[in-house]
C-alpha cells in the first residue's frame, strides 16, 4: 500500500516505487514533517527525524504541546499556519470576524481511499483506482470553524504525488481568506540550489540555478496569467547534483495565474518551499457553509539528477495530466499562415498554401489570426468571431470544404478571453472589459482584457465561438493569449470581493476550456500566448500542446526547449520549422523534432532542393514520432553550458531504438568530439543505421561516439548531426 497509518506511533508514510514521504500528528494535534527523499525499506527511526533545531525563548512554546521545547516557529510543518507562534512563511491565513489572522490548525481525523478526486472547477492530475492513492487529513480551526482538507495523491510508479487543499467554512460566520498555498515541502538544510525557468517575451524559459541563501527567496507571477517572465516550476537540486546524477526535488504548479513558489531558509538553516495562488493582491469572502479549493502541486522526487526528474514529469504529465484524446493519439502535421502572410490572406492564398502543403505531405493548414470581422491588423475586431467574408470569399464553409478536398484538415486561431476597444462586441458591452472604476484602461497590444469572471461573458464567446465550430469542419484550434492584466478588478464584483478577481478569471478561463473542450472532443486545441507566455500544467491539461515561443530561429529555440523540458514533456512543446535563414532547413527540423513538429512559412518560397528536404522532414517526422512523443529524453550537453554546441536524445522506453541530435551553435574550439550517449542498454548491440557501423550501449555511453570534424564546414555554425540507433 503506497499510503500507510501507524496507529500507535500516529505516523502517516507515502511510498512510491524510489521514494518515501513521512510526517506524524503530533501530541498537540498539528502534523509534523520528517522525511522526503530516497525510499526507505523501514521507517524505524523515522519519528525522531523531526528537524526541530535548538529552540530559544524567542519562539513562542505551544500551549497545546506540553515539550516546552516545541515550537511552531521552529518545527517543521506539513502545513504552517500564520498568527499562532509560526514566524516563517505561512500557508493559510484566515481573517476571521474579529479581525484578527491568528489561524491555527488542528488534526481531526483522515481517510485513505483508492484513486483520486477531481478538484472543482480546476486543472488536475487524474489516476483511476489501482493508478494511484490518496490521503485526506481533515484540520480544524477551533474559532472559525474553518476546517481543511488537506489531499495527497501518490502515484506509486512515479515517485511523484499530488497535493491539493479544500477549505470549509463550517463557522458561523464569514472570513476572508488572505494566503491559501497548496503545499508546504520542508527540507531539512540548506544545501539545495534553486533551479527554475525565466524569460520574456520570444526568450521564454531560460535555466537559471544558484545556491540558497538564508532569507526569503522564490518566483512569483502578479499578471493575471502565469506569464514568460517565471514558469510555475522549481527543483531544489541538492549541490552536487547534476543532470543524471544525485537528488533533485520538482515543484510544478497546475495553475495558470498568479502564483507564487515562495522559499524561506531560516534561521536554523531550514528550508520552506510554498507552492500556491500567490497572496499578494489575493482575498477570497467564504461565508459559512461555503467551500473554496486550491490549485494543485506536483511534487517529484529523483534521486538519477534534474533528467531523472524531468522524466518523471514528463510520464506523469503525458498520462495522468494531459486529458485531451490527442495526447496519445498521433497528430496532424500542420503548417500555420502566421509568419507566412500575417494578416494578409484570402480565400484564394490559403487555398493556394493547403495545395502546396498537399505536395510537401504535410496534413492540416492553420488559418492564424486575421480571419474574422473587420480584422486587417492587431488594432480591431477582437471579440467579433464573426467570419470576414470579404477576404473568405464564398464564407468559411467553403473555404474548408476547398482545402479539405485537397486532403488537407483545417484548423483556426482564436483569442477568446481578448477584445479591442474598436470592436462591435466592445461598443455592445463596454462593461465587459476588466477596468478599475474612475481609471483609464492600459492597452497593450491595443487591446483589454474581458472579464472572464462573469458568466455571461463566457456565455457571449462561447456562443460565437460554436457558432462558427458547429457549422464548420474546424479540427484544431490555436487558443491564444497576448496581454496581460492590469487595472484588474471587476464591475460585476462588489468591493468586499475584488481580491476575489484574478483567482475568479482564471476560473473562468478553465470553465470556457472546459466547456468547449467538452463540446468538440475531437478537436486538437493547442495554446498559446504570445509564444510561451502560458506554458503551464494547468493549460496542458485541456491542450496537449503549447506553443513555445514566438522564436522560431532554431539557436534561439535550444534554450527555450531545454529549459521547457525542465517539466515538460516533448510532445507538449509547439516547435515548426520557419523561414529563420540563420542555419539550414535540416537544422530547423532537427530542432523542431524536439516537439510537435510543423511549418510556419510560405510554401512557395521554398526552393527546389529545401522542398526536397521537407519531404524527407516528413518522413522523419513520421518515422520517429512515438519516438520523440513518447520515448524518455536525455537532455547530454545544455546551450547555456557549452558556448559551442548542444545535443540530446531520446530513447525508446524498451530501448531499442535511440534518436541523438546534435547542433553546433559556434564553431567550436576543439575538433575531436565524443558524444557519451545515455539511456541505452549496455548490453544491447545498436546499428548506427546511416552508416551500418555497430556498437555496443556500453561503447556509446561510457567510451561515446566520435563526432569528430571530418572537414571544417561540418564545423559550421547551425550546422547539425542526427543519429538514428537501432537495437539488433
Ligand atoms: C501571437 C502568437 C502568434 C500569432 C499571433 C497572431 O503573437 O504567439 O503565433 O498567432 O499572436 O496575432
Amino acid at each position: 500500500m503506497p499510503v500507510r497509518y501507524d496507529e500507535k506511533t500516529k505516523i502517516f508514510t507515502l511510498n512510491t516505487k524510489g521514494s518515501t514521504y513521512a510526517f506524524g500528528v503530533n501530541p498537540g494535534g498539528y502534523l509534523v514533517h520528517l522525511y522526503y527523499g530516497k525510499k526507505l525499506p523501514s521507517t524505524e527511526g523515522v519519528e525522531k527525524l523531526w528537524f526541530r533545531g535548538v529552540y530559544d525563548s524567542l519562539s513562542p512554546q505551544s500551549p497545546y504541546v506540553e515539550d516546552p521545547c516545541f515550537s511552531l516557529d521552529i518545527a517543521p510543518l506539513e502545513f504552517p499556519c500564520s498568527g499562532a507562534g509560526d514566524m516563517r512563511i505561512t500557508a493559510l491565513s484566515v481573517r476571521g470576524k474579529e479581525g484578527n489572522a491568528v489561524t491555527d490548525l488542528h488534526y481531526k481525523g483522515h481517510r485513505i481511499f483508492d484513486g483520486k478526486p477531481a478538484l472543482q472547477g480546476l486543472p488536475a492530475t487524474f489516476a483511476k483506482e489501482g493508478e494511484a492513492q490518496s490521503l485526506e487529513i481533515a484540520l480544524e480551526d477551533r474559532v472559525t470553524g474553518v476546517t481543511a482538507f488537506l489531499l495527497y495523491t501518490v502515484f506509486e510508479n512515479y515517485n511523484a504525488m499530488a497535493r491539493s487543499l479544500r477549505l470549509e467554512n463550517r463557522g458561523a460566520a464569514p472570513v476572508d481568506l488572505e494566503r491559501v498555498y497548496s503545499a508546504c515541502l520542508e527540507l531539512p538544510g540548506m544545501d539545495f540550489d534553486m533551479v527554475h525557468l525565466h524569460g520574456r517575451w520570444a526568450k521564454e524559459n531560460t535555466v537559471a540555478r544558484h545556491a540558497l541563501h538564508h532569507g526569503l527567496q522564490g518566483i512569483r507571477s502578479r499578471r493575471g496569467m502565469t506569464g514568460p517572465n517565471h514558469n510555475p516550476f522549481l527543483a531544489l537540486a541538492r549541490q552536487g547534483t547534476a543532470e543524471e546524477t544525485g537528488e533533485a526535488y520538482g515543484v510544478s504548479l497546475v495553475y495558470s495565474g498568479n502564483f507564487a513558489l515562495d522559499l524561506e531558509v531560516d534561521e536554523r538553516g531550514s528550508t520552506r518551499v510554498l507552492a500556491g495562488i500567490n497572496p499578494d493582491e489575493f482575498r477570497w469572502r467564504l461565508e459559512p457553509g461555503e467551500g473554496f479549493t486550491a490549485p494543485e502541486a506536483v511534487l517529484v522526487y529523483s534521486d538519477e539528477g534534474l533528467g531523472g526528474m524531468s522524466r518523471t514529469f514528463h510520464k506523469l504529465y503525458l498520462n495522468h495530466l494531459m486529458r485531451s484524446p490527442w495526447a496519445k493519439k498521433k497528430r496532424p502535421l500542420l503548417i500555420n499562415s502566421w509568419e507566412a502572410a500575417l494578416f494578409d490572406f484570402d480565400d484564394e492564398k490559403l487555398v493556394n498554401f493547403a495545395k502546396a502543403a498537399k505536395e510537401l505531405g504535410i496534413e492540416m493548414l492553420v488559418m492564424d489570426d486575421g480571419w474574422f470581422g473587420d480584422r486587417h491588423d492587431d488594432r480591431r475586431a477582437l471579440g467579433d468571431w464573426q467570419v470576414n467574408e470579404e477576404k473568405l470569399k464564398g464564407g468559411l464553409s467553403s473555404l474548408i470544404k476547398r482545402v479539405n478536398d485537397l486532403g488537407i484538415k483545417f484548423g483556426i486561431w482564436y483569442e477568446p478571453e481578448m477584445i479591442n476597444p474598436d470592436s462591435d462586441l466592445y461598443r455592445a458591452h463596454p462593461d465587459w472589459v476588466v477596468c478599475a472604476p474612475g481609471r483609464e484602461k492600459s492597452l497593450s497590444r491595443h487591446q483589454c482584457v474581458l472579464d472572464m469572471t462573469r458568466e455571461d461573458v463566457r456565455d457571449n464567446i462561447f456562443g460565437q465561438m460554436c457558432d462558427v465550430i458547429s457549422k464548420n469542419n474546424i479540427e484544431y484550434i490555436k487558443w491564444d493569449c497576448n496581454r496581460h492584466i492590469s487595472e484588474a478588478a471587476s464591475l460585476a464584483l462588489p468591493p468586499e470581493r475584488q481580491g476575489e478577481f484574478f483567482h475568479r478569471y482564471v476560473l473562468g478561463v478553465y470553465d470556457l476550456m472546459d466547456r468547449l473542450t467538452a463540446a468538440f472532443p475531437h478537436i486538437l486545441l493547442e495554446n498559446c500566448s504570445s509564444g510561451g507566455g502560458r506554458f503551464d500544467p494547468g493549460m496542458l491539461y485541456y491542450s496537449p500542446q503549447i506553443w513555445a515561443s514566438d522564436n522560431t530561429d532554431p539557436i534561439e529555440r535550444l534554450t527555450i526547449q531545454f529549459g521547457a523540458s525542465m517539466c515538460y514533456p516533448a510532445s507538449s512543446l509547439g516547435a515548426h520549422v520557419s523561414a529563420c535563414p540563420r542555419t539550414d532547413i535540416n537544422t530547423r527540423a532537427a530542432v523542431a523534432l524536439w516537439g510537435t513538429f510543423g511549418y510556419e512559412l510560405d510554401p512557395y518560397k521554398l526552393t527546389e532542393e529545401e522542398k526536397e528536404a521537407v519531404k524527407a522532414q516528413v518522413a522523419d517526422y513520421h518515422k520517429y514520432y512515438d519516438l520523440t512523443h513518447y520515448g524518455d529524453l536525455y537532455r547530454l550537453t545544455a546551450p547555456t553550458e557549452n558556448p559551442f554546441l548542444c545535443d540530446w536524445m531520446f530513447v525508446s522506453e524498451d530501448k531499442g531504438e535511440a534518436l541523438y541530435t546534435r547542433v553546433i551553435m559556434r564553431r567550436p574550439d576543439k575538433t575531436y568530439q565524443l558524444a557519451r550517449l545515455r539511456g541505452l542498454s549496455p548490453d544491447k548491440i545498436y546499428r548506427d543505421e546511416e552508416t551500418g557501423e555497430l556498437y555496443s550501449g556500453a561503447v556509446l555511453m561510457y567510451g561515446g561516439l566520435d563526432l569528430s570534424a571530418r572537414s571544417w564546414q561540418d564545423l559550421g555554425d547551425g550546422t547539425c548531426v542526427v543519429k538514428h540507433f537501432i537495437a539488433q
